[in-house]
């Protein structure tokens, strides 16, 4: 994913992308081309939805003072507070991940609409990273503020941001970026934590 790689040293199978992925929270000013975009508005459309595509909604964001106002937004609130990077962020372009939980169905206590979103959120993430794209799943943000930057409904709920950028070339030491490679990504526990193979009952940890 590193600049000068872009063209030849792309990921080439599934678990090449699963593995190339990974968060990042500086990105260079370069412009994504509009195929590249096009491709992952495209991948959206192949996921799976429960039930017809009646709830996600994908905003992309990369006009200049629109993007100004969505970091804004980002870092609006408490959550938002937890991605003080964002403001600084030169990365080209912005989704925001909406979803309607009324017109999602419901399996008793339990919206489908987060499922469905989060679902697709990581096809595009990997579709992004397969091409060169570097992006950040962002939980935290201020929500209110980023319904109010974009003018969305009140019924919507903004379950995931991510930036749209091409990353740096290096990543160095001491940013937020060195910190979660060394103190989260490479951090993987044995299989066994979170997955179980069942034999007569699910014995889990
Ligand atoms: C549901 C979810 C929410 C996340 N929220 C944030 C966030 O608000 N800010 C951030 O910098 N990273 C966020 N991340 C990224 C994780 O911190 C990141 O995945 C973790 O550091 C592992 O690194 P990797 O993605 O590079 O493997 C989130 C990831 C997930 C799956």
């Amino acid at each position: 994913m590193q600049k000068k790689d872009r063209n030849n040293s792309l990921p080439k199978t599934l678990m090449d992308v699963i593995k190339i992925r990974r968060s990042y929270r500086k990105y260079t000013d370069d412009v994504i081309p509009n195929d590249k975009i096009d491709y992952l508005k495209k991948v959206v459309l192949e996921g799976a939805s429960a039930f017809g595509f009646e709830s996600p909604h994908f905003v992309f964001v990369t006009k200049p003072d629109v993007k100004k106002r969505l970091k804004k937004a980002i870092f609006s609130g408490l959550m938002g507070k937890a991605n003080p990077w964002i403001l600084r962020t030169k990365a080209f372009g912005f989704v925001v991940v909406c979803g309607y939980p009324d017109k999602s169905p419901k399996v008793d206590d339990k919206y489908l609409y987060l499922s469905e979103c989060s679902f697709l959120t990581e096809l595009m993430i990997l579709a992004a990273a397969e091409v060169g794209i570097a992006t950040c799943w962002l939980g935290a943000f201020g929500e209110v503020g980023v319904k109010k930057a974009l003018s969305l409904p009140d019924e919507v709920r903004v379950v995931a941001v991510t930036p749209l950028g091409y990353p740096p070339e290096k990543i160095k030491v001491a940013t937020w970026d060195y910190m979660a490679r060394n103190l989260i990504s490479k951090r993987r526990d044995p299989i066994e934590k979170n997955v179980t193979m069942v034999g007569d009952l699910a014995e889990l940890p």
